[in-house]
């Protein structure tokens, strides 16, 4: 039998509450599709920190390199710890793994409601494949006297050639595949989302390495739009997109817009991947943790649940993964269980229980 090792790893805030249902649904894929899991919780996040000074022990990606794949709920709780500390233990855990996918499927599911008037289930279906291990958040830069007059703060992006060429790469793999699926017939489409007019030599360079990269998929379709003018064509017109490629920063940015697109970040999920698995990848909801919802129960858990769905992809689990999808749909069409964000009054463990109830039926 088939066996995975699954580290997870809960964090803070309402992240234990939205692991819980991830590793219910788990759970349930397993006993139906017969594979084994050994399932180790980590208690890093800021708790941990408070207690040791540190977001997680100094050997962590030690602890974590022989796992198949990573769970990770949220991490950050600004009241003890501050953001930009924090979250290190995330971004240590993209770059130690070279995960240098982020990948953010954005689907606006039948039964939920979009802030947006332009965004139905018809026109909301595309995929942004944002680079996860340099650009912008390379972390090189400094301080200089930041206490005096004449202080000043520098913050170098970093674009390797082969950073962005194996990333748009995987963006017009999946265009390709996405293509042959049919899921967007006639033609797959990469959108480059840059911004090239002003970011002189970044955006220049990831440009001209996109062109490259595109010579190689003639079937797939070419197209660019500045990352200004993306999120205004985003809303205005979501059914256009297909593959989105961007850069580590815009592409954060982009993704909590196209979050609103499929009804909310309680729908939002995202795989951190290492595509060659060589190290482990990591799965987790791209919402925060949001303290203020703590403890009581009521954050959607759709989006750690879709994290889980794409995290079976990555094993190869793919009737598993499609059947999480299919209950998820069938979840949100029912209608009868909605969390607060949905407009209802149900528990963050009943929406679980609902989707494990169609992956057992
Ligand atoms: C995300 C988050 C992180 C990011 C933060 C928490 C560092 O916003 O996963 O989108 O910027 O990548
Ligand atoms: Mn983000």
């Amino acid at each position: 039998m088939q066996a995975y090792d699954i580290a997870v790893i809960p964090g803070d805030g309402v992240g234990k509450e939205v692991a819980a249902e991830a590793l219910k649904i788990l759970n349930a894929a397993a006993e139906k599709y017969r594979f084994g899991l050994k399932v180790v919780e980590f208690d890093w996040g800021c708790d941990y920190y408070l207690k040791h000074g540190r977001m997680g022990p100094e050997n962590k990606l030690d602890r974590l390199k022989d796992f198949d794949a990573i769970f990770l709920g949220c991490i950050g709780d600004a009241a003890k710890v501050p953001d930009h500390i924090s979250l290190t233990l995330l971004l240590d855990i993209r770059k130690g793994f070279d995960q240098y996918v982020n990948l953010r499927p954005i689907q606006l599911y039948p039964g939920v409601e979009s802030p947006v008037k332009t965004a139905t289930p018809e026109t909301v279906n595309m995929v942004v494949v944002r680079e996860n291990t340099e650009g912008e958040y390379a972390a090189a830069g400094g301080f200089f006297k930041p206490d005096g007059p004449e202080g000043f703060a520098f913050q170098t992006a970093i674009f390797s050639r082969q950073g962005c060429e194996r990333v748009i790469r995987y963006a017009f793999e999946l265009a390709q595949k996405r293509r042959k699926l049919g899921d967007r017939n006639p033609v797959g489409m990469v959108t480059n989302c840059t911004k090239s007019n002003a970011l002189n030599y970044s955006m220049v360079f990831w440009d001209k390495i996109y062109r490259e990269v595109a010579q190689d998929y003639p079937a797939v379709k070419t197209d660019m739009a500045l990352v200004d003018a993306l999120t205004m064509w985003m809303v205005k017109n979501p059914g256009y997109f297909d593959v989105i490629v961007a850069s580590n920063l815009f592409g954060d940015i982009i993704t909590d817009l196209g979050a609103m697109l499929q009804g909310g970040m309680g729908f939002a999920a995202g795989g951190n991947i290492n595509p060659a698995k060589k190290y482990p990848s990591m799965f987790e909801p791209i919402h925060g943790s949001a303290p203020k919802y703590t403890g009581q129960g009521v954050v959607n858990p759709i989006a750690s649940i879709e994290s889980i769905r794409l995290m079976l992809e990555h094993l190869g689990e793919d009737q598993a993964a499609g059947d999480i999808q299919q209950a998820v749909i069938k979840t949100l069409a029912a209608g009868e269980i909605r969390t607060p964000d949905m407009g209802g009054a149900h528990k963050t463990h009943e929406v679980g229980d609902a989707v494990r109830n169609f992956i057992r039926a």
